[in-house]
């Protein structure tokens, strides 16, 4: 296949144009090459490249600052993606596009499976679910995967933050009441590489896998201990740690679905985390 990434130069686009360059042809386009909150912009270059698929990374994923900027997070997230729609629906072209588990509200207590009706308590939540509904109002040849707490090795991350807190701060506080899923950006790559070789169109979640209890303390508990750091970690809940975005408590994603359908194996995700971190030795984190 020809697949195009829209958003290239994001933390996942990077990681996921190598993957996919395995088996296909995969080019990408930045902001600065396609903008997506233009619709010519977006008509022209797909139209250069004739792709067989496109991948949409790109979007607004600055969770806090949606809150106020919500005029920006509506034009990319919920505009620039009914664009990329629009233009794959006249051209026949499928798009996977990707999302959030901050779709959901956090009141569940078992994984969110891609059945469920999302809700967000957010408002960058609200506008990659308005990015969802366009894909699926424009377009019947369309995947949706939804993923959680990326973390890779370009871009701004949680593991990132904590490795380098730890260099400064003896002792760190971190939440340990919002309940999720740890995701490096090579895992859900082959998981979108899965899914789109698949041919089964539909609503996808891929995460790294966990028990359904890990939160942002436990995960920085094992950052930490891989790293071979002792910092002391003390753990505060959300109401000690104001943010302006509201997060859900409670973001697992259910996997079911994609290891049905796909060949996708989840993988756990401190294995994960280890591979990411050993390959910070080789200077690329
Ligand atoms: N990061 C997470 O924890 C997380 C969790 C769940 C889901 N996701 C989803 O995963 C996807 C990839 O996220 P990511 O972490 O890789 O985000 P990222 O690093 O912020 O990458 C997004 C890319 O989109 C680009 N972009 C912004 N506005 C654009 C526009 N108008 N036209 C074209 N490109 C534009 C950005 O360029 P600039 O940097 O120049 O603005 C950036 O290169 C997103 O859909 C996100 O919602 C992320």
């Amino acid at each position: 296949m020809k697949i195009f990434v829209a958003g290239a130069g994001g933390m996942l686009s990077t990681d996921i144009i190598p993957v996919l360059s395995q088996g296909h042809t995969c080019v990408g386009a930045t902001i600065d090459d396609m903008d997506i909150t233009s619709v010519d912009s977006v008509a022209s270059v797909v139209d250069k490249h004739s792709p067989d698929i496109i991948i949409n990374c790109a979007a607004y994923t600055n969770v806090d600052a949606a809150e106020k900027d919500r005029d920006i997070a509506m034009l990319v997230n919920a505009t620039g993606t009914q664009h990329l729609a629009m233009i794959c629906a006249e051209r026949d072209i499928p798009l996977c596009h990707v999302s959030t588990d901050y779709v959901f509200d956090g009141n569940s207590t078992v994984p969110y499976t891609p059945f469920d009706n999302p809700d967000p308590v957010n408002f960058y939540g609200y506008s990659k679910l308005a990015g969802e509904k366009y894909v699926q109002w424009l377009l019947r040849k369309f995947y949706i995967v939804r993923t959680s707490w990326l973390y890779g090795r370009f871009g701004k991350n949680f593991v990132k933050t904590i490795l380098d807190l730890s260099g400064r701060m003896d002792t760190l506080r971190v939440v340990n009441d919002q309940i999720g899923s740890p995701t490096w950006t090579v895992s859900i790559s082959h998981g979108i590489k899965a899914i789109v070789e698949s041919g089964k169109y539909g609503i996808y979640h891929v995460t790294d896998a966990t028990d359904g209890t890990l939160s942002w303390y436990d995960f920085t508990v094992e950052i930490l201990r891989l790293s071979g750091k002792t910092n002391n970690v003390i753990p505060v809940t959300t109401d000690e740690f104001p943010r302006p975005a509201k997060r859900p408590a409670y973001s697992v994603l259910d996997l079911s679905v994609t290891k049905y359908s796909t060949p996708f194996k989840p993988r756990p995700w401190d294995e994960a985390l280890a591979e990411y971190l050993k390959s910070s030795d080789k200077g690329i984190l």
